[in-house]
């Protein structure tokens, strides 16, 4: 059962395509509109561009490294790259980390689908407190919500079983290019609202008297998030790219889509919302109880494409969190499949056992459950605090020391530069963020998220 060929990308594009897949989510739609919301708009956009930079960046290219040079589960090429045993223990952490966000990125990928299906036979049209009241029926509901994360796991499972060039990198090229095209459309129709320039002032024009340590240490979470960093996510799809990929350039070309699918995100959010004069610092209810109002009042003289908007955006959603859920299936596949030497689809049906089983009790415990509710706050708090919160930022930091501090300069300049065959212009900037910026701004928001600072 071991023998069978690991699978590769076939291209260039399927790579850029099904790492860009990973990348944008339900971070890019749903976490980043909010963040900015309640953290000051521009300013907030600013500091989180300038996280991507020096901080996602230099953090995707280590674990571009680490991928490629082990061409193994990410577990194992800790080891491989370090020599040592004791390194694969953060490979280990990135597979727990792993389980942990499918789980629980499965029952927000859920609401997704029912929000398509809602919004598609017209259940979302009503005023503000009928939309509120859906959601927290919905979300407490002891049998929808828990259908749809099994659903939207068996999905995920179907296409992770067909492998990476006929699963991942398949459906990656057909998704992603649905999604820019969704999300193309609604910006024009975002942009077209009365008074929606007030919304693209709130993402362009900062006030730097917003600026506070919360905004730079949420900005920094934000993009370690948003870049699928700290949990061997990236390294695992590395593990797949050929010995000729340019990790430079695919680093940057996936960073720059990923951004700018945030800030298309924004471009439909914020510029509905402030024409119908809605602020948009509702957090993590925005796009499911705040939007669905808001495209209700915006397009009210013409019904017809605020319901069309409706569906679209939440088909959108469905798609990006989709192909990003299937990366962390991925993670968790590739490493039962390696290291339990167990065949792709045995170890992919675990796998989807495993986290539909942890799952429905993350989604059942938002029915206020109480042997489901610890200090106060559900199962589905917990798995999203302990990991964006704890289990991210400690990957990303090790994963820093390692390239930084730990293995040998010419092994990762050869890596970097493909045997040197790759100009070499950035490295030093490359070498400069990984062995002081990265280590110390994570540490900060690491500290900062704990309450220590
Ligand atoms: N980046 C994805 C998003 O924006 C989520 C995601 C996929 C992720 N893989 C990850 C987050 C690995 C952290 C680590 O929705």
């Amino acid at each position: 059962m071991t023998h069978e060929k690991r699978g590769s990308f076939g291209s260039r594009l399927g790579i850029i395509l099904a790492t860009a897949g990973s990348a944008v989510g339900l971070g890019n739609i749903w976490r980043f509109p909010y963040m900015t919301g309640q953290n000051g708009g521009a300013i907030f956009i600013l500091v989180y561009l300038l996280c991507v930079l020096f901080l996602g960046l230099p953090c995707m290219l280590n674990e571009f490294i680490i991928g490629r040079h082990a061409q193994t589960n990410t577990a194992r090429a800790y080891g491989i790259i370090s020599g040592r045993k004791a390194w694969k223990l953060v490979g280990y952490l990135g597979v727990l980390t792993g389980f942990m966000i499918a789980s629980y990125y499965a029952v927000v990928s859920g609401w997704c689908l029912q929000y398509i299906v809602a919004s598609g036979i017209g259940e979302l049209k009503g005023d503000s407190a009928y939309v509120q009241q859906y959601f927290t029926s919905f979300i407490s509901h002891p049998i929808k919500p828990v259908f749809w994360t099994v659903f939207i796991l068996f999905l995920s499972h179907l296409i992770i079983m067909r492998g990476i060039q006929n699963g991942v990198e398949k459906a990656s090229k057909l998704m992603m290019p649905t999604l820019f095209i969704l999300l193309v459309i609604l910006v024009v129709v975002a942009c077209l609202l009365p008074n929606a320039w007030r919304g693209i002032a709130f993402m362009f024009h900062p006030d730097f008297s917003k600026l506070s340590g919360d905004v730079l240490l949420s900005a920094m979470g934000q993009a370690f998030y948003s870049l699928s960093i700290g949990m061997g996510c990236l390294c695992t799809y590395a593990s797949y790219f050929s010995k000729q990929t340019n990790l430079v350039k695919s680093a940057v070309q996936v960073s720059v889509i990923d951004t700018f699918v945030a800030i298309l995100a924004g471009l439909i959010i914020f510029p509905t919302a402030f024409s119908v004069g809605v602020n948009p610092d509702s957090g993590p209810s925005l796009i499911f109880i705040t939007l669905p109002n808001v495209f209700n009042e915006a397009f009210r003289q013409v019904p017809i494409v605020g319901y069309l908007v409706g569906v679209a955006f939440y088909v959108l959603l469905s798609v990006a969190a989709l192909t990003s859920l299937i990366s962390i299936h991925e993670v968790s596949t590739a490493f039962v499949h390696e290291e339990f030497k167990i065949n792709r689809k045995t170890a992919s049906r675990w796998v989807t056992l495993i986290c539909a089983f942890i799952g429905v009790f993350c989604s059942l415990s938002m029915t206020g459950w109480e042997s489901l509710q610890i200090g106060g706050k559900s199962l589905f708090d917990w798995f999203d605090f302990i990991t964006s919160n704890i289990l991210l930022p400690t990957g990303g930091l090790l994963t820093s020391v390692l390239v930084g501090w730990v293995l040998p300069k010419t092994l990762i300049r050869s890596e970097y530069t493909n045997n040197g065959t790759l100009r070499a212009t950035s490295f030093a900037w490359y070498w400069a963020c990984v062995k002081f910026v990265c280590p110390v701004c994570i540490a900060l928001i690491f500290l900062h998220q704990l309450g220590i600072l």
